[in-house]
């Protein structure tokens, strides 16, 4: 009986190992597709062409609600808040962007830009071998 409860005990701990990679293997994609989009938006803005930039900038909403969600499972204020913030900012360059004001939604792009240093600044290490680590 004992024995059984032990490997119980043994492989949910394993379960939720795996669970935690795997979740950071969605991170890590979701942060692959912000960096693209997110360079691709600052060109849209800078051609002044609205409607692919609020295209953009909907996505990058989105994927900032996924990322939000990501840090209130580990429940971690400080990366909650910079996810937030990031999606506001993007909200506002979609708004003046399909409004035509380029200046405006380049302001709020740039706002959106120090949210990505101040997360990674908080909540990114480089390992030895030169990759990411979330942490
Ligand atoms: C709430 C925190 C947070 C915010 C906000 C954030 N990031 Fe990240 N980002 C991370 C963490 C943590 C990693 C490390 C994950 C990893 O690569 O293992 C990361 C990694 C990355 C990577 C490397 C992915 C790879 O190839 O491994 C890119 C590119 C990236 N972020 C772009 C951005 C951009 C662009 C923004 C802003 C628009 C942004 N991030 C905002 C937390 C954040």
């Amino acid at each position: 009986m004992k024995k059984n409860f032990l490997i119980l005990a043994v492989s949910c701990l394993a379960a939720s190992v795996m669970v935690m990679a795997q979740d950071e293997a969605a991170y890590v994609a979701l942060m692959k597709q912000i960096g693209p989009t997110c360079s691709a938006l600052g060109k849209k803005l800078q051609a002044k062409e609205g409607a692919a930039a609020v295209a953009d900038a909907k996505k990058l909403q989105d994927l900032f609600q996924e990322v939000h969600a990501f840090w209130q499972k580990r429940s971690a204020a400080d990366a909650m808040n910079f996810a937030k913030e990031a999606s506001a900012a993007f909200q506002s360059v979609e708004q003046h962007a399909s409004g035509g004001h380029f200046d405006e939604a380049s302001a709020s792009f740039k706002k959106a830009l120090a949210t990505c240093s101040g997360c990674h600044n908080a909540h990114r290490e480089k390992a030895p071998d030169g990759s990411w680590k979330i942490k």
